[in-house]
């Protein structure tokens, strides 16, 4: 019985099979497109949306949340892509807030912000693989901001990422897969679709193939070869290696970072039984940027599109890592673009034929686990502790083994050299038949792969390679070029920076103000802005990016200052790891060991970085992250060239107490977790002496057990308020300065953070700009609140703005009263003790301490000078901006 339902089934999608292919005849192919907006990624995108459109046409974008890029950044990049294209059609899914259960169970929505193997029931979680990727400069950060180019060029259109209401990821491939015959493109980690293969079976009839830019089969990796006639002092990078994660290549050189990211996901995927073909390494590696295709490009702008990607490609070359650019970076997810449309051109093409690469079959999987299978170690959540494997998995299964459980996993490490490496390279690697009996039997499959890419048939021409032509070409087509770009939409565009005129009027107390960016962040920075200079003297802010929102974020932070007209105020950028947590042996990766409690959708780093969708709002700034580009003075970068970049916390401090009258010190105001202070403090370069006092929004002094901190997503840490917690050792640091301390600690947070209250009083202020910005902040964030699980947090940044207002305040009014206690915090690197703090008569350091304030003063007090009429916002928005730009300055 079964036997025969198997067989109607399998008939039934044979003809459903042969209708497709009969039935999407001459109509174009269906394309959806999975990426994580990595510069290559939109040069893929770019490249199929200049195709013919009767030929292919781009239904999707989905983003893969668990690359190279941030969620909140990523999403609103490819949407002001896609409105320079003039295709605000085409639908993108982001994120999502469903989880999987211990049982296996996938709900609906899974956001695929982390690996398969590690997504529980919220976006919060451990990096194990994504620890790989770099999170600051070199990373994250360039790509969520492009490098500095996204918001100087970029267009903006009407869709932006809004809470609960951006279409997710797996409803995007659910609506498109449902609706026809589709084609897959995975330029990213396999998540999202592994996910969707997982729980949506019945839909796999209807995905044609799948095209997936991953791997190392065979590859060499050419990246950062000494030459042969090198000096002595040339390190080879990933030379020889097949894989490409050069932050880790001594403890893994053999996978690729699309792999990498979720080898259990790309396993699913590939063997899902849908034809798979694959542009590994071993193809890309041999297309790389040559040092003529960048001059052919250089020459060949002719469109919006063309400019973007150049722009970009300069950016990369001139911030690369080493000299050795134009061997080590490859047309990676573009060429898969230029391959898969080439192959899906021809009809009845079992074979790949295509003008870009030359195709074998192969017998081919990932290797998700460590032999010897079915070991119990405590590295794989599938096993471990369960006593159903999650997914029905066999126990002594290809994915029972040893799961590497982060870079410095003690299983993968070797004494001296790579000879035993080989076991741990298993994870996310490729792996060819032939090597070990893993792929001769069941789990070989037989798969179309690229494994090089074809010369330029005209071999009279600079461009050694035939894709390098038709990218040339295609992303010079005047047909379905893009618009305009962000200069020249506006007729009338200027870029002015505005500089408040404070002649004559005496400044008073010195403050920097360091965040870390968190909602309640940047309506404390509106407070402080709108204080009157006399009483407080804002000199800079620093950014720490240890906390709530990721370091591009930093660019809504120049956004603010612009509306508010302040310019003039100077930006750093501190660390993007707590003390001690990042590599030692690359310090650009590093450990989320207390960065994971912040979930990285809803409620979490995706509000944060978008400032729950209101940041789109603000006037653009002229001033915005920027990488170094020092190229001119000597390659790789020069980095005594630092007005070339944005600049680091420490530098702008430094330049802040070195333009202080002598005598004269600072307060710093500090609402995130104590990184940046800590490393002033610890500077060998004296740089902490003019700190008059420190305020710091944080710290939990619990005085009953049932007072509990404020630790999410952490179960064991009970009694530690999160600013402390998110770097301890900092917080350690600081609190044992014997700098002035005043600690504005959470249960008077607690005390203050009356959605309700605040609101009525924003209501009855004078309504500027800044205070209607506010009030449409905190009533969105109080609505989320009421509707959604994910947003029961809410209170927290709320409370955030008590440190501007204590700051600079009447104590009067406030009713603010103090204690002096003697406290230490724990920094031991136990979980659940880490960040808490506790009452010591002899160790302890002496801090003052916010005991009580009266709450309808300070709401007042908030409202009030929002309400301010003197020292408002200079332009209020975006769209007053984009107003003032279409019409002749009069
Ligand atoms: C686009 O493709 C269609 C169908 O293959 C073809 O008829 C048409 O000529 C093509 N257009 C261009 C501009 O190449
Ligand atoms: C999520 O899972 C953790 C354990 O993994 C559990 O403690 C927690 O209660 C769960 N939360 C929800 C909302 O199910
Ligand atoms: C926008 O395009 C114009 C015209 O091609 C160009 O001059 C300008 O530099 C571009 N803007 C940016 C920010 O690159
Ligand atoms: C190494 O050889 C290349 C050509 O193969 C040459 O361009 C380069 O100058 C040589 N470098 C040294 C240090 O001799
Ligand atoms: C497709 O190609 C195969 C051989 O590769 C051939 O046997 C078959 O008839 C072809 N089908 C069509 C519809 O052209
Ligand atoms: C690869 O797999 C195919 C089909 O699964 C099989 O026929 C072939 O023998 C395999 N090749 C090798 C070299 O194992
Ligand atoms: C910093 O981390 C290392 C391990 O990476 C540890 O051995 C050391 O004790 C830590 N330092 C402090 C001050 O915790
Ligand atoms: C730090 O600098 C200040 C001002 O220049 C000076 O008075 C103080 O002695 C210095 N402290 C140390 C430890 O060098
Ligand atoms: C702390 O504050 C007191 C009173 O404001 C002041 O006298 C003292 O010098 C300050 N201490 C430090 C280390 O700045």
């Amino acid at each position: 019985m079964i036997l025969e339902r198997c067989v109607c089934i399998c008939v039934c999608i044979v003809i459903i099979r042969l209708i497709n292919a009969k039935g999407v005849e001459g109509l174009p192919h269906r394309i959806l497109l999975d990426t994580d907006v990595d510069t290559d990624d939109f040069f893929a995108l770019l490249y199929i949306l200049k195709l013919n459109r009767s030929e292919f046409d781009l239904q999707a974008v989905t983003i893969n949340t668990n690359g190279w890029s941030n969620a909140g950044h990523a999403v609103n990049h490819l949407y002001d892509i896609l409105y320079m294209m003039g295709r605000d059609d085409i639908a993108v899914g982001v994120g999502g807030e469903g989880g999987i259960l211990e049982d296996g169970t996938i709900l609906p929505n899974v956001g695929g912000y982390h690996p398969i193997i590690e997504q529980g029931n919220s976006t919060a979680g451990y990096c194990r693989y994504r620890q790989a990727i770099p999170v600051g400069a070199g990373g994250k950060l360039d790509i969520d901001t492009n490098f500095g180019i996204r918001k100087s060029f970029l267009p903006q259109g009407s869709r932006r990422y809004t809470p609960l209401r951006q279409p997710t990821a797996q409803q995007v491939m659910i609506d498109k897969i449902s609706a026809g015959p589709i084609t897959v493109f995975i330029i990213g980690s396999n998540t999202n679709f592994g996910i969707f293969l997982m729980s949506n079976p019945h839909l796999k009839r209807n995905v044609e193939h799948i095209y997936i830019m991953g791997g190392g089969v065979r590859a060499r990796n050419p990246t950062d070869c000494c030459p042969k006639n090198s000096t002595l002092s040339c390190q080879p990078g990933q030379c020889g290696d097949r894989g490409n994660i050069f932050t880790d290549y001594t403890s893994n050189p053999y996978a690729e970072f699309n792999i990498f990211g979720d080898p259990f996901a790309a396993y699913q995927v590939i063997h899902s039984g849908i034809p798979v073909t694959l542009v590994p390494l071993d193809a890309t590696n041999t297309i790389p940027i040559s040092s003529n295709f960048y001059e052919e490009f250089e020459k060949n702008q002719h469109t919006y599109e063309a400019q973007y990607c150049f722009k970009s490609l300069k950016m990369t070359h001139d911030t690369w890592f080493s000299d050795q650019f134009f061997t080590s970076y490859f047309m990676w997810d573009s060429f898969l673009s230029g391959v898969a449309t080439s192959i899906m051109l021809k009809s009845n093409n079992s074979n790949g034929e295509n003008e870009f690469a030359e195709m074998e079959y192969m017998n081919i999987t990932v290797i998700t686990s460590n032999e010897p299978h079915g070991i119990s170690d405590g590295s794989n959540p599938f096993f471990d502790g369960l006593k159903k494997p999650k997914f029905n998995l066999k126990r002594n299964g290809v994915h029972s083994g040893h799961v590497q459980t982060g870079l410095g996993d003690p299983f993968c490490i070797v004494k001296n050299g790579k000879g035993r490496c080989k076991v741990i390279a298993f994870f996310g690697f490729l792996f060819m038949d032939g090597y070990t009996a893993e792929v001769s039997g069941r789990e070989g499959l037989h798969i179309l792969v690229a494994v090089r890419a074809k010369p330029n048939s005209d071999r009279s021409s600079p461009l050694n390679r035939e894709y390098f032509r038709s990218f040339l070409d295609v992303i010079n087509l005047q047909e379905h070029t893009g618009k305009f770009n962000f200069t020249t939409e506006f007729p009338h565009y200027r870029e002015v920076l505005y500089k408040p005129d404070f002649k004559g009027r005496k400044p008073g107390k010195n403050v920097v103000f360091d965040m870390d960016m968190s909602a309640g962040d940047f309506l404390a920075l509106f407070y402080l802005l709108k204080l009157p200079v006399e009483v407080i003297n804002l000199k800079a802010i620093l950014v720490t990016p240890t906390g709530w929102a990721n370091a591009a974020t930093i660019d809504v932070v120049y956004d603010l200052l612009h509306m508010m007209g302040r310019d003039d105020i100077p930006v750093g950028l501190g660390d993007v790891f707590a003390l001690n947590q990042s590599d030692l042996i690359f310090p650009a990766v590093g450990d989320c060991k207390y960065s994971r409690a912040i979930p990285y959708g809803s409620g979490g780093f995706l509000d944060s970085d978008t400032l729950y969708g209101l940041a789109r709002d603000l006037p653009r700034s002229p001033r915005r992250y920027t990488a170094e580009n020092s190229v001119e003075f000597g390659a790789p970068r020069d980095t005594d060239h630092p007005e070339l970049r944005q600049p680091l916390a420490l530098e702008i401090w430094e330049s802040v107490i070195t333009s202080l009258e002598s005598g004269s010190k600072v307060t710093i105001l500090t609402n995130g977790p104590l990184t940046n202070v800590a490393k002033i403090i610890l500077s060998d370069k004296n740089l902490s002496y003019p700190i008059q006092d420190i305020f710091i929004v944080g710290g939990h002094i619990s005085s009953r057990k049932t007072d509990k901190g404020n630790v999410i997503n952490i179960p064991s840490n009970e009694y530690a308020e999160l600013n402390m917690f998110l770097d301890p050792l900092a917080a350690e640091t600081v609190l044992h300065s014997r700098h002035n301390i005043t600690l504005i600690p959470l249960n008077i947070q607690r005390e203050v953070c009356h959605f309700c209250k605040i609101l009525e009083s924003l209501y009855l202020a004078n309504k500027t700009p800044e205070a209607l910005f506010a009030r449409r902040l905190l009533s969105r964030m109080h609505r989320l609140k009421r509707t959604h699980p994910r947003y029961q947090h809410m209170d927290t940044f709320l409370g955030e703005i008590l440190g501007a207002v204590i700051l600079a305040g009447d104590s009067l009014v406030l009713k603010a009263t103090y204690g002096v206690r003697k406290v230490q915090v724990l920094a031991t690197g136990v979980e659940s003790e880490d960040g808490q703090i506790y009452m010591d008569q002899n160790k302890g350091s002496s801090v003052r301490i916010l005991e009580h304030v009266n709450p309808l003063a300070y709401y007042d007090t908030f409202a009030n000078q929002l309400g301010e009429e003197k020292q408002s916002a200079v332009i209020g928005s975006f769209d007053e901006q984009r107003r003032m730009w279409s019409v002749p300055r009069i």
